[in-house]
C-alpha cells in the first residue's frame, strides 16, 4: 500500500469541557466515496474542519497525501476543495469571475476564460448564468460553481459537508452524479449528510458517527438501503 490520500489518525478535538470528536480513525484512497452519517453534534463538522486544517486537532493528526494538514496547512489545502453546506461567494460578482477569483486564489496563477468557462460546464452550470451576479444563484447553482473552483483547482479530495440539504431532488440528484464522475475520475471524496439514500447509491464506505465516535462501518453494496436506515437508527437504540 502507498500512501493514502486521507489519513486521519485517532483525531480529537475538544472545545472547553465538550469532546467533539473523541478520536476518528479513518484512511481514504484516490477514487473512495465515503459518507459521515450521524445525528447533529456527532462532530462530522468537526472531523471535516480537521481535515482541511480549519480545526486543529487537540491530539491525534491528520494528512493529506502524506503532508501534515495541521504543520502545512497550506499546502494541503491545494488538494483538497471544500463545498460547504452554503457555498461563500461574492455576491456581487458572476459565475464566471468568483471561479477566477477562488482558482487563483489557491493556484497563485490565473487562469484562461476558455479553461474557466470549461470548468463551469463540466460543473453543469447552464451557460446563461456564468456572466450573471451570484445574488440571482439558487443554491444547485452556487454548489456548482463550488464544484467548478475544485475543477480548477483540480482538487484530489473533496470535503463535502451536507451539500444536498436543502437541494430539490433534481439538483441533489445532479449533484451526487457529478461527485460520482469526479470519483470515478480519481478524486478522493469524504462527504457528511443525512441523506441515507444518497449516501448508500454513491459511498464506498458509510461510517456513522456517535458522540464523535465511529460507531458503524458498512459497505453500501453489500447492504440495502432497509439497512444503512436501519444500522443508522440502532445506534440510537439504548441511548435515549
Ligand atoms: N467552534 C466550536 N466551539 C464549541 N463547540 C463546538 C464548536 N464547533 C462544534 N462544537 C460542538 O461540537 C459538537 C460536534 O459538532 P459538529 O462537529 O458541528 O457536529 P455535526 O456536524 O455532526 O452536527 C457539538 O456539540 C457542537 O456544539
Ligand atoms: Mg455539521
Amino acid at each position: 500500500m502507498g500512501t493514502p490520500l486521507l489519513h486521519v489518525d485517532a483525531a480529537v478535538k475538544r472545545f472547553g469541557a465538550n469532546t467533539a470528536v473523541a478520536g476518528v480513525s479513518l484512511e481514504l484512497a484516490a477514487g473512495e466515496v465515503v459518507c459521515l452519517l450521524g445525528p447533529n453534534g456527532a462532530g462530522k463538522t468537526t472531523t471535516l474542519k480537521m481535515i482541511l486544517g480549519l480545526e486543529t486537532p487537540s491530539s491525534g493528526r491528520v494528512q493529506v497525501a502524506g503532508i501534515d494538514v495541521a504543520a502545512r496547512s497550506g499546502d494541503a489545502r491545494r488538494r483538497m476543495a471544500y463545498i460547504p453546506e452554503q457555498v461563500a461567494l461574492h455576491e456581487a460578482f458572476s459565475g464566471i469571475e468568483n471561479l477566477r477569483y477562488f482558482a487563483a486564489l489557491v493556484g497563485g496563477s490565473s487562469h484562461a476564460d476558455d479553461h474557466l468557462e470549461a470548468c463551469l460546464e463540466r460543473a453543469g452550470l447552464q451557460r446563461d448564468a456564468w456572466r450573471r451576479r451570484l445574488a440571482g444563484y439558487s443554491k444547485g447553482m452556487r454548489q456548482k460553481v463550488g464544484v467548478a473552483i475544485a475543477l480548477a483547482k483540480k482538487a484530489e479530495l473533496l470535503v463535502l459537508d451536507e451539500p444536498t440539504s436543502g437541494l430539490d431532488p433534481k439538483s441533489a440528484s445532479e449533484f451526487t452524479s457529478l461527485i460520482r464522475n469526479l470519483a470515478q475520475g480519481g478524486a478522493g471524496v469524504i462527504m457528511a449528510t443525512h441523506d441515507l439514500f444518497r449516501a448508500k447509491d454513491m459511498a464506498t464506505r458509510i461510517l456513522i458517527l456517535k458522540d464523535g465516535r465511529i460507531v458503524r462501518t458498512l459497505d453500501p453494496n453489500a447492504s440495502t438501503y432497509r439497512d444503512v436506515e436501519e444500522a443508522y437508527l440502532g445506534v440510537f437504540e439504548g441511548s435515549e
